[in-house]
């Protein structure tokens, strides 16, 4: 394995990530983790991310002398490279101008293993205040850019390198490349490793950790606490409980679909508890139309439910989170500042729950990492590969109040919409998709009858990051089928629309 030292940069997911592309296995510590735990691990390389301070600061993130003395390959990269020069004798200065951007970078030596397949010129992504103006004894300079004499030096005889570059963001051209010198061609790792393998590893190292715990988990039917629950039913077995809690507002049969695979029925070793509390939120709900309210009172009930359900529990050591790496970028707690996160989905929970820790087995995932487990773990294809749906539910996508026979029609629309696209082949085109019960009602005509009635609206959307969304370009015959169906098929709505708005200015969702 290749272990990434954390200075808490932006991009050390996307280390992480980058070396588990090469099959190699990777875990990310704090730089704080004492040097002893990381050498009993016995990596065979290290590399040392970018990271927000500058070395020559009072309190900088700092690494011991030692490190370097170890023996393995370690690479250093933005932060990580100026630490390895500031502690061997180098010098780090701030730079008269800030390198911020793409950047074309010539190689001094094109024969290094760490530039193999690397052409003499590329373009690196440069990110950084200080640089490095005077290496350390015993280093050369092995690449430059215009404004960075050294940006990429090596010490040959003991395996240390550095970048001043980033080398894990796409821009830099060749960076994928570089890393998988490193850990390839450096490091001497055999490449063999699968995600399979974080599977088995991340099973063996949570039954390690938990022992005869309890441990409770809130499923929510999502890829996210699906997989980590399964991860968990396959470490511990029935020492997990899981709370599925049913508010009334999840798509058609889907509460049923989440039941047939973790229920009693299905093929984990667990305890179920499926809370149906759809009559609870529906009248709580009751003629509230502001959205923020809405999305309030769900939040508040959905807790409320939980709470009771764990309280029937009692104590547990553990609470199981899904949180994956998106997440913890998105509430700004990335990596080695990280604290514990409570899922959108769940929001809250640590306050209230009497638990130990919170396990997260997917913290260091990407979204496409975790469907890989899953589909690993013989989880069923159509709940991997789940497009996301919101912790409200339908309770967003109902405008103004809700009741139990507006969240019938959305459901009802919302099948026929999703069965379609699937036939069509667009289910994996549209990054997500689905029907929303607009507050409208108009007239209309069927057979000789006049008809008042409510409008449906489709949505499709890709995005890549989910700030923002393009509208997907469904073929005509498809909104026609579909919208032929929904008439003909769910009562009580005379008209369809397509909504072509991108985010922004529109949201994804409607409320
Ligand atoms: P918007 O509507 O803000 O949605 O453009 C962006 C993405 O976030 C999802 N979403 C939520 N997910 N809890 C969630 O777990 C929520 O309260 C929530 N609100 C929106 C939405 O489905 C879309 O993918």
């Amino acid at each position: 394995r290749v272990i990434v030292i954390d200075y808490g940069g932006q991009y050390n997911q996307l280390v992480a990530r980058r070396v588990r592309e090469n099959n190699v296995y990777c875990e990310i510590y704090s730089y704080k983790t004492p040097l002893e735990q990381i050498k009993k691990m016995n990596p065979k390389g290290i590399i040392l991310t970018g990271g927000p301070n500058s070395v020559y600061e009072e309190n900088a993130a700092s690494a011991p002398r030692e490190l370097f003395e170890w023996g393995i390959p370690i690479l250093g990269l933005c932060y990580g490279a100026q630490l390895m020069m500031h502690i061997l004798g180098g010098k780090v200065e701030r730079a008269n101008e800030k390198e911020f951007g793409k950047t074309h970078m010539a190689l001094d030596q094109t024969k290094n293993p760490l530039f193999a397949e690397v052409p003499k010129e590329s373009v690196v992504w440069m990110s950084h205040n200080d640089y490095v103006t005077k290496l350390a004894p015993g280093f050369s300079v092995i690449a430059h850019t215009d404004n960075c004499p050294n940006a990429a030096f090596a010490r040959e005889d003991q395996k240390l390198y550095g970048f001043q570059f980033h080398p894990e963001v796409l821009h830099s051209e060749y960076g994928r490349q570089m890393l998988a010198n490193f850990v390839l061609r450096i490091c001497g790792c055999s490449g063999d490793w699968r995600m399979d393998d974080f599977a088995d590893q991340t099973i063996a190292s949570l039954r390690r950790k938990i022992g005869d715990g309890k441990v409770l988990c809130g499923l929510s039917g999502g890829v996210d606490s699906s997989v980590a629950a399964v991860l968990l039913s396959k470490a511990i077995g029935r020492q997990l409980t899981c709370v599925f809690v049913d508010h009334g507002l999840l798509r058609k049969d889907e509460g049923d679909q989440v039941e047939a695979v973790f229920g009693p029925e299905g093929p984990y070793e667990l305890n179920f508890v499926r809370v149906n509390a759809k009559d609870r939120f529906y009248e709580k709900l009751a003629g509230v139309e502001e959205p923020e309210r809405k999305r309030k009172i769900i939040g508040e009930e959905f807790i409320r439910v939980f709470e009771a359900e764990a309280k029937k529990i009692g104590r547990v050591d553990y609470l199981v989170q899904g949180t994956i790496y998106p997440d913890v970028v998105e509430s700004g707690l990335g990596g080695e500042s990280a604290t514990i996160k409570s899922h959108h989905n769940v929001g809250g929970l640590p306050d209230y729950v009497d638990f130990k820790e919170i396990v997260e087995p997917l913290r260091d995932l990407f979204k496409d990492e975790v469907r890989k487990v899953g589909l690993h773990l013989g989880i069923p294809e159509e709940l991997v590969m789940r497009q996301p749906f919101p912790g409200p539910g339908l309770g967003i996508r109902i405008i103004g109040a809700i009741t139990e026979e507006k969240v019938r029609i959305v459901q009802e629309a919302d099948a026929i919409y999703r069965e379609e696209m699937e036939k069509a082949g667009l289910n994996r085109t549209a990054g997500q998709y689905f029907a929303a019960l607009t507050n409208m009602r108009s007239v209309g005509v069927m057979g000789d009858e006049r008809t008042y009635d409510y409008a449906i609206a489709l949505r499709a959307v890709n995005t890549v990051d989910f700030m923002t969304a393009d509208v997907v370009e469904i073929p005509y015959e498809v909104l026609k089928k579909v919208t032929t169906r929904i008439i003909n098929e769910v009562n009580h709505v005379n008209r369809v629309f397509y909504d072509i708005t991108s985010k922004p200015p529109g949201t994804i969702e409607f409320e």
